[in-house]
C-alpha cells in the first residue's frame, strides 16, 4: 500500500524560487510514490497575520496556481484549503485538551518568533497553539509521511507526541506517529546574499516574468574582490553561482572555471544565468498564464479537493470522538 503524505503551506505571500526548489519540486516528485494531501493552511497564516487579512484570498489563489502550474496534479493529489475542511478545526480543539502547555512553550521557534515579530502582537492563544493545529492537519488524514525542512522538526515531534498521548489516554490506536521526510536542499540565497525571504524583499518569485528575472539577476551580489573583468573571481562567495548550482547542474562547474580564470565577466555571466532560470520556468509560466485566466477553474479544483479531503477527515474525527466518549446521543 502507498504511504500517505500531508504537506501544508501558509498563504503569506507569493511563492519564490527558494520555495519552488526547496518544496514544490519535491511535492511534485512525491506524487509518484505517495497518496498526497496538499493543503494551503490559511488558519496557520492567521497565527501571525490575523490583523491584516486583506490579501489572504489573493495569496491562497496564487499558491494554488503556482502549485498546479509546477506540476501538482489534482487528479493524483488532493489539493485544498485548510479552512474548507472544518474537521481540522474540530480535531485541533480535541487535541488542545490533551496537549500540555509546557510542550508548546518549549518549541525553540516559539520564543524566538515572539521576539522577532515583536510589533506584531502575537502573544496570542492561536500562535502558541500553532503546532497543535499542525498536528491536526497531519493526523486528521492519519498521514505517515510529512516532507519538512529542518526548521519544522520540533513541530513534527509535537504531532508525534500528541498522537502517542491521545492513543495512550483513550487506550485506542487511533493515530499513527507521522515520520518526517527531510527535504535536503541548500537554502537559496536572496539576490542580496541573505536568505531568500519575502520579508527581506530579496526574492525572485515563481511568477516573475523573464524581464523581471533578468532585472533581479542583474542586481545579484557578486564577488566583492572582483572589480575589473580581468580580476579572477571567487564563485564560492558569489550569489549567481549559488543559482547556477541549483538550476544548472550540468554547467555550473564550467562557469566556475571561466569565472576563476577571468574568462567571463559578471555582466555576461548574469545574462546567461537569467536565461537559464527563465528557460527552466518557461513551461511553468505558460501554464500559470492559462490558470490565472480562469480562476474559477482553480477554485473548482480546490472545492473538489476539499470534498475529497472531508471524506477521510470526517471518518478520523468520528473515531477520535468515539474514543473520547463524545458519541452523539
Ligand atoms: N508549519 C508549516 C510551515 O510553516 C506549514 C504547515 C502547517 C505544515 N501544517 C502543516 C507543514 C502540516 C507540513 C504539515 O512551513
Amino acid at each position: 500500500m502507498k504511504g500517505r503524505v500531508l504537506n501544508g503551506m501558509r498563504p503569506t505571500g507569493r511563492l519564490h524560487l527558494g520555495n519552488y526548489l526547496g518544496s514544490v519540486v519535491n511535492m511534485v516528485e512525491l506524487q509518484k510514490d505517495y497518496e498526497c494531501y496538499f493543503t494551503i493552511v490559511d488558519w496557520h497564516a492567521l497565527t501571525t497575520g490575523y490583523e491584516d487579512t486583506a490579501e489572504l484570498q489573493d495569496n491562497i489563489l496564487n499558491i494554488a496556481i503556482d502549485w498546479l502550474s509546477a506540476g501538482i496534479d489534482p487528479e493524483k493529489s488532493t489539493v485544498f484549503v485548510q479552512s474548507n475542511v472544518k474537521e481540522h478545526g474540530e480535531l485541533h480543539l480535541l487535541f488542545s485538551m490533551v496537549t500540555p502547555l509546557s510542550w508548546l512553550e518549549r518549541v525553540p521557534t516559539y520564543k524566538e518568533q515572539l521576539k522577532q515579530l515583536e510589533g506584531r502582537n502575537i502573544a496570542t492563544y492561536g500562535f502558541l497553539g500553532y503546532p497543535v493545529l499542525m498536528a491536526a492537519d497531519i493526523l486528521v488524514y492519519k498521514a505517515d509521511t510529512v516532507p519538512v525542512g529542518e526548521d519544522q522538526l520540533p513541530h513534527l515531534e509535537i504531532a508525534r507526541e500528541i498522537a502517542r498521548r491521545f492513543n495512550f489516554l483513550y487506550q485506542k490506536q487511533v493515530f499513527p506517529e507521522p515520520q518526517a521526510k527531510l527535504t535536503k536542499f541548500a537554502l537559496l540565497p536572496g539576490i542580496d546574499g541573505r536568505k531568500m525571504s519575502k520579508s527581506y524583499g530579496n526574492e525572485i518569485r515563481m511568477s516573475d516574468s523573464p524581464e523581471e528575472i533578468r532585472a533581479k539577476v542583474a542586481q545579484m551580489v557578486t564577488d566583492p574582490e572582483r572589480i575589473k573583468k580581468t580580476d579572477p573571481g571567487h564563485p564560492e562567495v558569489c550569489v549567481p553561482y549559488q543559482f547556477y548550482k541549483a538550476f544548472s547542474a550540468a554547467t555550473h562547474e564550467a562557469v566556475a572555471k571561466e569565472c576563476k580564470s577571468a574568462g567571463i565577466g559578471c555582466v555576461a555571466c548574469k545574462r546567461r544565468l537569467a536565461d537559464v532560470i527563465a528557460e527552466r520556468m518557461a513551461p511553468i509560466h505558460e501554464r500559470r498564464q492559462q490558470l490565472a485566466a480562469h480562476p474559477d477553474d482553480v477554485r473548482d479544483i480546490l472545492r473538489e479537493g476539499a470534498r475529497r479531503a472531508r471524506l477521510v477527515a470526517a471518518r478520523t474525527v468520528e473515531e477520535a470522538r468515539e474514543a473520547m466518549n463524545l458519541r452523539d446521543l
